[in-house]
């Protein structure tokens, strides 16, 4: 008897065997996906995206020149042959006036932290303002309490203020001096933003009931920003830093009523350990029921005026955002998309109502105040790994979002995003964290880094672009909108690599043939395109080495060729790490990476200075010995 294996096999070609137009045509079924039958490593799994790119002539995808490395362990950054890396900054250095340099000892005081480059540094953008001098605008997610303080927790109010300064976005100017880019101390446009930093809500959710507070009578001025995610940035010239969970920082000693939006977005009085709401009463849930309504926004900075007020754009839905990914509609319209970082959460697309106007930047300014918001279904037949998708409108009135169903009006939608998401049948995936469209293409990639309880809750059975039940690696799948029209409602979609481990495993797991001992990862997170079309994704996965995740190392970042579908392992982080946040600078000669809690819960890490150092979140710069395009 042939086994599926074998039939599938002669049905469709491996890539090795193949070309590329015979590979396009590949689907995985449901059976294999599930591993029910010995299925080989997977298949590539191509699409109508790479139908599409085969089309115009684009069959070899862009140069990726470097020599891939190979895993490791080490309590370093390895790049490949050629390649140098430099810190450029570190959580704690100073950037403003009066700010003191890092202090090992106390690891610095409230002052000092809000003066000085926050902790975990995350998503940022590079905004150019001449060819050797930019600014960099950086998210500072959380803070690692186990360096923050010498005594590991946050037990007063001092404690509180001092972590909530190491929290926010830290803006800095650089330059190049003699070929290397470095930190300027004090210069014009550094700022920092914290989780206390006054800010403004806008667009249709500002001043309604659910944004007022005691403090805040008219619902539309919130203080600060916390757990900043990933980022984006917009044709304008401003930084998007984007709200994750943000609800681990609100509890309560008191005991609190039932509250199902309060359930959907995990806000509960027990808190996740940051331990603000015993000192800061504007952080306990009994006492401010409606705080936590301010937080889990897109929130826009102009990083060219340190004195302006960030702004937190309702329009754009309330969730635990990961980035926020903007691109210009071939006809004007602004399309950001979003993802929802949690398991089981949703997709989503944002179409502004008015078109950007290149010719006066300042006139798009409000671009994010108005506009559609959407949320994706993905739909498939018989699990196939490609299939077709449509964005389903989340304005009040229309499917389903009735007074009926608990939607008031728009603000409702908009604050309680996530259920307005389950009314209309948004499908679950397994966690989307960031979102990049190509360059030139109208393709866009998310990473969906994994997912423990796929195929175990009800609401998250084993669905075509999240196919593989009990998830430890991860995929990036990809879908292209009709007619190559960011606005239109009906897109098609594939998957462009499932991760996988194919040293342990022959089945599903092993990952789609793109994945190799050689390149093999876990938990894709990052992920960003470069100009030339070379596809960056960062890891934030299991770094034990062991088990499941054997031969795979401490987080890494790999390059990939969305045409070929091949990935190549670029950089290894040192123990303990994440990798996140990625930036150019115009030449495309410097790649800024971050490098998020090194040693975190104290497993021992002395990067980046070495010797018996405390560890600390670092942006680092990398760059060519040649000094030609990073990664060509
Ligand atoms: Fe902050 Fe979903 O990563
Ligand atoms: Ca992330
Ligand atoms: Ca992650």
């Amino acid at each position: 008897m042939n086994t599926f294996d074998e039939n599938d096999q002669r049905n469709h070609p491996r890539p090795e065997e193949t070309d590329f137009s015979r590979m396009v045509n590949t689907l995985l079924s449901r059976r294999q996906l599930l591993g029910t039958v010995g299925a080989g490593v997977g298949l590539f799994l191509g699409g109508q995206g790479l139908a599409q790119a085969a089309n115009t002539g684009a069959q070899v995808g862009p140069r990726i020149g470097f020599k891939p490395i190979a895993a490791n362990s080490l309590d370093t950054m390895t790049v490949p042959a050629g390649y140098q890396w430099r810190v450029l900054a570190s959580w704690g250095d100073a950037i403003l006036p009066g700010g003191t340099g890092f202090d090992p000892v106390t690891r610095g005081t409230a002052i000092s932290q809000s003066l000085s480059i926050g902790d975990n540094n995350d998503g940022m953008s590079f905004f150019s303002l001449s060819a050797d001098h930019g600014v960099i605008a950086v998210n500072n997610e959380y803070a690692n309490y186990e360096y923050l303080f010498v005594n590991g927790r946050c037990g007063s109010i001092e404690d509180t203020r001092k972590a909530q300064a190491a929290h926010g976005v830290s803006v800095f100017e650089v330059r190049r001096i003699g070929g290397v880019w470095k930190l300027q101390p004090q210069a014009r446009l550094n700022r920092r933003i914290t989780a206390n930093t006054e800010m403004r809500l806008s667009g249709p959710a500002s001043g309604s009931a659910l944004l007022k507070t005691q403090a805040d009578p008219t619902g539309t001025v919130a203080l600060g920003t916390f757990n900043n995610c990933a980022n984006g940035r917009t044709p304008w010239g401003t930084y998007l830093t984007c709200e994750e969970n943000f609800n681990g920082y609100f509890g309560s000693a008191d005991s609190l009523p039932d509250n199902a939006a309060f359930k959907r977005y995990g806000i509960s009085a027990k808190g996740a350990g940051h331990n603000w709401f015993p000192f800061d009463g504007r952080f306990d849930l009994a006492k401010n029921p409606n705080e936590p309504n301010r937080f889990g926004w897109v929130v826009e900075i102009d990083p060219m005026d340190p004195t302006s007020t960030p702004i937190k754009r309702t329009a754009l839905g309330r969730f635990k955002h990961e980035n926020a990914e903007v691109v210009v509609n071939a006809d004007g319209h602004v399309v950001v998309y979003m993802g929802d970082d949690e398991k089981g959460e949703h997709i989503y697309k944002f179409v502004s109502a008015k078109k950007f106007d290149a010719k006066n930047l300042k006139a798009n300014r409000d671009l994010l105040d108005v506009g559609t918001l959407y949320v994706a279904r993905f739909n498939t037949v018989d699990g196939k790994a490609q299939g077709e998708g449509e964005w389903l409108e989340l304005t009040h009135g229309k499917n389903g979002l009735t007074a009926e169903a608990g939607f008031k009006d728009q603000a409702e939608i908009l604050v309680h995003t996530r259920l307005a998401a389950t009314v209309v049948g948004a499908t679950t995936m397994d966690r989307p964290e960031w979102v990049a469209v190509h360059p030139t293409q109208a393709q866009v990639y998310v990473t969906l880094t994994n997912n423990s309880d796929r195929g175990a809750k009800p609401n998250q059975a084993v669905n075509g672009p999240n196919p593989r039940a009990k998830n430890v690696y991860g995929q990036i799948v990809r879908w292209t909108p009709q007619g190559n029209d960011h606005t239109s409602n009906q897109f098609t979609w594939d998957i462009f690599a499932l991760a996988g481990n194919p040293m342990l495993h022959k089945d599903a797991y092993a990952g789609s043939s793109n994945i190799t001992p050689d390149n093999m990862f876990n938990s894709p997170d990052g992920l960003a395109f470069d100009r030339d079309g070379r596809l960056w994704i960062q890891t934030d996965g299991d770094y034990s080495n062991a088990k499941e995740f054997a031969g795979m190392g401490n987080n890494q970042m790999l390059c990939a060729n969305p045409v070929t579908g091949e990935i190549k392992r670029f950089l290894v982080g040192p123990v303990a790490c994440e990798i996140t946040g990625v930036a150019f600078t115009p030449d495309q000669k410097t790649m800024f990476v971050g490098i998020q809690h090194p040693g975190e819960k104290l497993v021992p890490s002395h990067f980046p200075q070495g010797g018996d150092a405390v560890p600390r979140s670092s942006i680092i710069a990398i760059s060519r010995r040649d000094g030609g395009v990073v990664g060509a």
